[in-house]
């Protein structure tokens, strides 16, 4: 299919334009629309590792499934590589929380499968899902079934079906907001080898704060819903990146701050819906 060729800056992989998008919802016969993004602009270049962090319920899942073309948006623009996009395809791949990895096929066959959609040979899949099931480290769980894995390990697999399709772009829906903390860090540590091996494009969504700065070149933080930004920061700190580092907590509070601003300043609404809104506060 081709799309309309736009104008894109220097090496920006990805750009977002006045994005908007508004739900529409039917409930006891009434139409309600809430409006989830309201104008986000912001780029993603190539090779960058970006998080957003923002309010449970403020847009972020709604941004992510836009970009990968899974859900349809008012007005706005969204660029890849000077294209407009249309539609979901190999160029872009997700990884949601808790994927939906096939359980009747082993963990070699879940990370071919979308290789033999694309048509590659038998003999190629084979290579490329071996060296991805190497790169998350489960080279000896190759024809374990899905069940027999761990949360982490499904993630792993889950991570290496995406890198598999060799995408320009990686989404992460807080793909590891479902995981107990050690295996939570673990992961982390991981995601940040494989950028650096891989290079990849990531645009990672999380509504914990450490995760966010720990993980991130840079950090989108949202407002509460409808979404926009209301802060970046660039995380200039060497990798692997140590907890204690001033630099980094200094970076969290400020973040945490803004958040807890966010919060404070929601009107109209109960202290029990704010509760429940409540980011991560926990750094
Ligand atoms: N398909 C939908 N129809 C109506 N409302 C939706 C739909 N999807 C999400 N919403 C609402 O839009 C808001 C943003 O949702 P979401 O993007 O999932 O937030 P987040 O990922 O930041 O927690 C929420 O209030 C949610 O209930
Ligand atoms: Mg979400």
């Amino acid at each position: 299919m081709a799309y309309p060729a736009v104008q894109s800056a220097g090496d920006t992989i990805l750009e977002i334009d006045k994005l908007r998008k508004t739900h529409v919802s039917h409930s006891h016969g009434n139409k309600e629309q809430l409006t989830v993004i309201d104008e986000v602009s912001f780029g993603v270049k190539e090779g960058e590792f970006v998080t957003i962090i923002g309010p449970s319920g403020c847009g972020k899942s709604t941004l992510l499934n836009i970009v990968a073309g899974l859900e349809p948006y008012d007005s706005g623009d969204i660029v890849v590589r000077g294209h407009r996009i249309g539609a979901a395809g190999p160029d872009i791949v997700i990884v949601f929380q808790e994927d939906s990895l096939f359980p009747w096929l082993t963990v070699q066959g879940n990370v071919e499968f979308g290789l033999k959609e694309k048509g590659v040979s038998k003999a190629e899949r084979k290579r490329i899902a071996s060296e991805y099931i190497e790169l998350v480290d489960l080279e000896h769980f190759a024809d374990a079934r899905i069940h027999q894995l761990s949360g982490g390990m499904k993630q792993r697999v889950a991570i290496a079906r995406a890198l598999a399709m060799n995408p320009r772009i990686l989404l992460m829906d807080e793909p590891f907001g479902a995981l107990d903390a050690r295996t939570r860090q673990i992961l982390q540590n991981e995601i940040q080898k494989i950028h650096e091996k891989t290079k990849k494009t990531i645009l990672f969504v999380t509504h914990d704060v450490r995760e966010a700065v720990s993980l991130g070149d840079r950090v989108i933080v949202f407002t509460h819903r409808p979404a926009h930004i209301k802060q970046q920061y660039i995380v200039d700190l060497p990798r692997p990146r140590d907890s204690e580092d001033p630099a980094l907590i200094g970076i969290i509070n400020s973040i945490m701050r803004e958040i807890k601003e966010e919060t404070s300043s929601v009107d109209g609404e109960s202290q029990k819906e704010r509760g429940r809104d409540r980011v991560e506060l926990t750094a």
